[in-house]
């Protein structure tokens, strides 16, 4: 089997493109989040050359301007809500998502849906958005308190450390003061219904 390494170098022409599209410091980001997803998908039992290649293109719109994005995604056709328009950097994951698939001609549909997803969460999540979501949250570059318990559970319990990031995230959002994604609320409850229903069994 492909280590995650090897399979970023597969993707010579993809990593190209990312490399010129993004800075220097988020081009590193991207790279370790191909890793940790590649890593994560064979703990998972994911194809991990999925993996790597949603992960190498989640944040391909994160350095769009706001103006920008907001037009982008209007022409996707992406149904723009009202946190959305305040904040415009959240539309980097289905902006993204509609990049790649008009550049780069990539088609698949779980990868462009963990591309869309990434930022905000979906209530149905698929198993690659999951892995591509914590990856994104907890690669080795990230510094933030509490990030070896997130880094820790994401090889323990995807679900778990998937809510426990949004946990996070929400948190942090909170203490800022600043509007919340719907998508991340939602999905939070139902992580948390799924995660009662199990019990209960
Ligand atoms: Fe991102
Ligand atoms: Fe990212």
């Amino acid at each position: 089997m492909c280590s995650p390494l090897e399979i970023i170098r597969n993707n010579k022409l993809i990593t190209q493109k990312v490399a010129k599209t993004l800075s220097n410091k988020r081009f590193k980001h991207t790279i370790q989040v191909s890793i940790l997803a590649g890593e994560l998908a064979v703990a998972y039992h994911y194809n991990p050359h999925k993996a790597v290649q949603a992960a190498l293109l989640h944040d391909y719109a994160r350095e769009i301007t706001d103006d920008v994005l907001l037009f982008l995604a209007k022409k996707s056709g992406w149904p723009i809500n009202l946190v959305e328009r305040n904040q415009p950097m959240l539309l980097h994951g289905p902006v993204g998502a509609y990049l790649v698939n008009q550049e780069l001609g990539i088609k698949d549909d779980e990868i462009l849906e963990a591309i869309t997803y990434h930022t905000t969460g979906h209530p149905k999540m698929s198993l690659l958005a999951s892995i591509l979501y914590v990856a994104d949250m907890v690669e080795p570059s990230r510094i933030y308190p509490g990030v070896e318990v997130l880094r820790k559970l994401a090889f323990q319990d995807l679900n778990l450390s998937l809510l426990a990031c949004l946990d996070h995230n929400i948190r942090y959002l909170l203490k800022r003061g600043v509007l919340i994604h719907p998508l991340s609320i939602q999905t939070r409850n139902d992580l948390i219904l799924n995660k009662n229903k199990k019990g209960e069994v």
